[in-house]
Order: C-alpha cells, then structure tokens, then sequence
C-alpha cells in the first residue's frame, strides 16, 4: 500500500482549545481516561469505524489508523484558552456532564490545563462575564497576542504540529460583507483598523491559527473562516479549514432522515425541530443575536437534501410563500436539563395522493457526549490533511459539520446528505492513503 505521500504523524500533536467549557473537558477528559484504559472513545470513527479500501478479490475492510497514518492518542497535548481562569479540572466539575468518578482518575493531568487568557469582546457573547481577558486595544493586537500564545505553547511542550479547534460560545451573527469579508487584503486592513462590528474575536484566533501553520476547526456556527479572505489565507499558508458547527444531535438525524423521505420520493409539508437545553451554551443561545447564528446554521440542512426546485410536487408547496415547505428551528434555555438537551422533531410528509402523515422524533442526548468524538476525528483527520498537503476548503470534513463549507461566490451546493458526506470521506481517506476512490456522488 502506497501513502501518497501522507508525512508520517511523528511526535507530538499539540490541540490548541478555544474556550474550556462543557465540550472541551469533556474532549479531553474522555482523551486521558482513553489512555489509561479506563473509558472507551466510543462514537469517534478514527478510533472504530472500517472502511472498504480495494475491490473484488481485492477488497479488504480497514480502520482509518490502517489506511492512513493517524496521530496516536497518546501523543495529544491539550492547551485551551477561555474568558474563565480555571482549569479542566475545575471547569469539568463546573460543566456537570460527566460524573466525578469519571474525571478523578485524570485529575492531575485535567489540573495542568490552564486556560491562557481570551481575545474576547464581551458584545460577542453578553451572556458570559469572565474577565479572564488579553488586555488588547485592537483586533490586531489580539491575533498577535494568538500567534504569540501558539507559538510558546508549541514551544513549551514540544509539540511538532498543532491544530486550533474553536469549542468556544456562539458569538452575535456576523453577516458576510463583501467589503472586507472578501478579499486576505480587506480583512487585514480591517483587523488593523480594529473594526470591530466586522471582525469577531473568532477570527482573530483563525488567521492566527493559520498564519502559524495550524489546521482551524470552527464547532460553532460562527461566519469566522466562512468567509472567501479565509479560504484565500489557508491556500496561502497551506492550511486545511473546514465548515462550521459540529453535526451533533437533531441535525445529525435530520441530516439521516431527510433522504429517507427524499428517496422514497415522499413529500414534505414541515418539520419543526424544538430544542430544551440547560447548560451554559444555552444560556448564551437564550440571547437572540447570538440565536440567529445557529438558526441560520440549523436551517441550511434541509434546503440542499429536499429541494423544491427539482421536485415541486414534494417540496414545492409549504407555507413559506407558497415556495416550499415550512422548516422551523427553535432552542429553549431551561435549565434542569443542563447539558442533557432534548430535541423534538415534527414531521409533517404526505403520501400517496397526497394523504398526510406525521413522523415524530423525540432525542434524549448528551451535548457534550455527542460533541466530544467529533472534536476528536476533526483534530486528528484535520491534522492528517495538512500532513497529506490538503489544503483550503475540505468538503470531506462535512460530515461532522452542520454547515458544510462551500464557495457561495460560484453558487457551489453544499453536501448535506449525510451518506453523500460519508462518501466524500470514506474517499478522502481512501485517496490519502493510496487507494482508487472508486464511489461516485449522485
Ligand atoms: N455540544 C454540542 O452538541 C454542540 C453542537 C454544535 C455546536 N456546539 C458549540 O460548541 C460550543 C461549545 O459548547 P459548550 O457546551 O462547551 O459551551 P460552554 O459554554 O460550556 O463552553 C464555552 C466556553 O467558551 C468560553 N469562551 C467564550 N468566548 C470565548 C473566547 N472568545 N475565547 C475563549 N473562550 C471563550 C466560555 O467562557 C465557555 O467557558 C458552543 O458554541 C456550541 O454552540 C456544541
């Protein structure tokens, strides 16, 4: 087997947190018992799923370790940064998501993770009043106060590759503005002018993580690297990106069960999805600014899976002027709950002549439990992209991502089919490790 050309994962792989909150403990909570023999990394594919590689006689079923060289478990260092001083002891134990039988064993390694203070800007996220903060008076002083932080940690801990994975609060909505939004030349000039209503803190920890030679993985539905002078600095520092906001929960499964209506060729009247949820990622979602970036993430699914366009008799006649069925997206802040997040789904479909029919989908998850592995396959899978010389945009990374990242300027469809995006990586991984991808999407 050939590694087309995949650099070896040698030495350490340093992961660089934004924010230290319920997702990221978790994450790294979940590493360490890993390591030790004590939990299992169930849900993460690096570590279980098994692929087809080859064909007829040919054709043999391996783990991704096997096709491609993957960093090891025991060669992660954990670094974060958060507007919190305390550490991933403290702040596991804040988050209540995992019980303290669970953390203790990895006290002392969760002890050593201090957060380094946070570019923030508190009109990003009102909600949140930590004032473990950089002292810095421009947007470019933040990414130097970044790049400064990745370069020392790199340094400190002897790593050899580093990878920036936001798991940060969902800042206010940022919309796309052309002006500087665009252009590598734009955006820099605006982070010097320190405009601060178009640049979010969020991409100052983006063009540092990229400007330093480290892969940017977004986990909340922030603009940050959705922009085309983002897709222009990873080509040029030959970084991988990809989209945003992990694919955890309801959209996982809507994102599973829409084909399901689409290909039995079944029409759609609506699908209401509620969310209840009680932890601190709901307490900043309760505030409506920061609502609309995830609104706006969370209603892309359906729109590319189930199109009006192509089949006006199924999807064609909702209540949304008259163009397509009504699709809406709504989270509730309730606290009991903290990060056990129930999720409704209303189905309204019809059938043959027209005869309606409901399907309901009532999900009991764990947020943090469902996001962890996800922050562990886009760490390794990102770093294994920049080692492979991926770079830009990485649709094969869609998969794990609600708004898969797409060039909206040539009018590109993003992939949301959840089968097609587990094509589009099954193929990648194929290809990187030397073998014919050999599916085609339809
Ligand atoms: N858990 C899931 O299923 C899921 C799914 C999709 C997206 N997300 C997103 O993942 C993110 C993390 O979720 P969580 O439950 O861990 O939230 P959390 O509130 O527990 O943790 C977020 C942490 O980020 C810190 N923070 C905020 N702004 C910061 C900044 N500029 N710099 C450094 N730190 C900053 C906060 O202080 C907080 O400690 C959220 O944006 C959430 O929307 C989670």
């Amino acid at each position: 087997m050939s590694q087309n050309n995949v650099q070896p994962a040698d030495g350490k792989l340093g992961i660089l947190i934004v924010g230290n909150g319920a997702v990221a403990t978790t994450f790294m909570t979940g590493v360490f018992m890993a390591r030790k023999g004590l939990a299992k990394p169930i849900g993460a594919m690096t570590q279980y799923d098994k692929i087809r590689v080859g064909r007829g006689a040919d054709k043999r079923y391996l783990k991704y370790g096997d096709i491609v060289p993957l960093a090891s478990l025991d060669d992660l260092v954990f670094g974060c940064w958060d507007v919190y001083p305390q550490n991933a002891y403290q702040s596991a134990i804040y988050a209540e998501v995992l019980r303290e039988k669970d953390i203790e064993p990895v006290r002392e390694e969760l002890e050593q993770i201090v957060p380094m203070t946070a570019a923030f800007d508190h009109n990003y996220a009102k909600r949140l009043n930590g004032d473990h903060i950089k002292p810095c008076h421009t947007r470019w002083e933040m990414v130097e106060a970044l790049r400064e932080d990745i370069r020392r940690f790199k340094a400190e801990k002897g790593c050899s590759r580093i990878v920036v994975l936001w798991a940060a609060s969902t800042e206010i909505y940022v919309p796309v503005d052309e002006s500087v939004h665009y252009h590598l030349a734009d955006l820099e000039a605006a982070m010097r002018a320190d405009d601060r209503q178009r640049i979010a803190p969020s991409m100052c920890y983006a063009y540092a993580a990229l400007s330093e030679g480290a892969p940017f993985i977004m986990g909340a539905p922030n603009t940050t690297v959705d922009i085309p002078a983002m897709w222009e600095l990873a080509e040029k520092t030959r970084m991988p990106i990809a989209g945003k906001d992990f694919k955890t929960g309801q959209t996982l499964v809507k994102s599973g069960f829409a084909p399901v209506i689409g290909s039995r060729c079944l029409g759609l009247n609506g699908w209401f999805s509620t969310n209840i949820l009680g932890n601190r990622d709901g307490l900043v979602l309760d505030e409506p600014e920061n609502f609309r970036t995830k609104e706006v993430s969370k209603l892309s699914t359906l729109e590319t899976i189930l199109r009006p366009d192509l089949q006006p008799d199924l999807y064609g006649h909702g209540n949304d002027e008259d163009t397509q069925y009504f699709h809406k997206v709504r989270i509730n802040y309730y606290p009991p709950r903290n990060d056990n997040k129930e999720g409704w789904d209303n189905i309204d479909i019809f059938g043959w002549m027209g005869y309606p029919m409901q399907v309901k989908i009532n999900f009991l998850c764990r947020d943090s439990i469902l996001a962890a592995p996800l922050c562990l396959d886009l760490c390794l899978l990102s770093d294994l992209a920049a080692r492979a010389g991926r770079y830009g945009i990485q649709r094969f990374l869609s998969f794990y991502l609600k708004s898969p990242m797409h060039d909206y300027t040539v009018n590109e469809d993003p992939v949301n089919n959840l089968y097609q995006q587990h094509t589009l990586l099954k193929n990648a991984l194929r290809e990187m490790g030397g073998y014919e991808a050999d599916e085609e999407l339809d």
